[in-house]
């Protein structure tokens, strides 16, 4: 009888419900908190006892979140790291004290792959490609120079390291493209609309495309084009990443040209994988999560169904 138990009923199951520990990034975006209701309704949901903890953007409150859900002894520690690297020490506390971690959304760079179990999230290289993608199809009559401001997403975090990764592994290889300014935004709409104003300050006509590492740093940006007497989606280009609602409403506007899709709903998938973690099975090591490119032409046909 022990052994059909396995050991497991006494840590949740039946028993008693799965406490997970869940340390979120902030509430940076539309995307974030779209996220962060995700993942609190399926864990009520699922039956799984959640103490989530929002960092604030700062990776000294995620690393104190982590220690502090080790010290109470959850079941399952998941997080969505704020930036890659610096997480070898409190990942090793982790697996000494026997709690498996999920890594979700964002990646971690670790030299040991053992200190967590699986990353659940987009493939942000891949969304770095088709937002070039689309760029090259958008402008295949026009011809060179094409300006490019780019806004990247916070520095040293997955997301805007792969999507400028992925943009330039496909725009580079036309010439017609030139990237002028790049900067970090940190992926809020007050940074977008403040680097904005600078990059028009220093280029003042020169910009024709602003690709954005996401959907709020682009809206920023768009007031800031306004404001600079400027038409978005018409004398500059914008293209950005998440797909969030504000996103298509810019773009039935007609001032946000396209939105390469981030899916943040990932929080029934992460309970499943909680489940199946915490009962001792075999989870991939990586789990993607399917997505697709909007643009204006496909915004108001789509926005009804749109979740986020
Ligand atoms: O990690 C995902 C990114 O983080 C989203 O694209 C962005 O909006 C969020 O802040």
């Amino acid at each position: 009888l022990a052994a059909c138990s396995g050991g497991k009923s006494d840590k949740g199951g039946a028993d008693r419900p799965i406490t997970l520990g869940f340390s979120q990034v902030g509430a940076e975006s539309e995307w974030r908190t779209a996220n962060t209701r995700s993942i609190k309704a399926a864990a009520k949901a699922a039956g799984i006892r959640l103490k989530f903890s929002d960092a604030q953007q700062k990776q000294e409150n995620q690393i104190k979140a982590l220690r502090s859900f080790i010290a109470q002894r959850v079941d399952v520690i998941a997080f969505s790291p704020v930036v890659e690297s610096g997480w070898e020490t409190v990942l090793r506390e982790a697996k000494a004290a026997g709690i498996p971690v999920i890594v979700t959304d964002r990646a971690v760079d670790v030299t040991d792959d053992s200190l967590y179990t699986t990353l659940i999230g987009s493939d942000f290289v891949e969304e770095g490609r088709r937002a070039a993608r689309w760029l090259i199809d958008d402008m295949k009559d026009r011809k060179g120079p094409i300006n490019i401001v780019e806004l990247q997403g916070t520095v040293g975090s997955a997301p805007a390291i792969d999507r400028q990764k992925g943009f330039h592994e496909v725009i580079d290889a036309d010439p017609r493209f030139k990237v002028i300014r790049s900067q970090s935004g940190d992926f809020t709409r007050a940074k977008g609309k403040e680097v904005m104003e600078a990059f028009l300050k220093a280029e003042g006509k020169n910009i024709d495309v602003l690709y954005a590492h996401n959907d709020d740093m682009a809206i920023g940006a768009i007031q800031a084009i306004e404001e600079a007497g400027l038409q978005p989606g018409k004398d500059i280009t914008v293209v950005s990443i998440d797909g969030v609602k504000g996103a298509f409403q810019a773009m039935m506007a007609g001032k946000l040209n396209a939105t390469v899709e981030c899916n943040p709903l990932i929080g029934p998938q992460l309970m499943d994988i909680v489940k199946k973690v915490h009962a001792g099975q075999t989870v991939p090591k990586r789990i993607i999560v399917n997505e697709s490119v909007f643009d204006r032409s496909q915004a108001a046909a789509a926005f009804p169904s749109r979740q986020y």
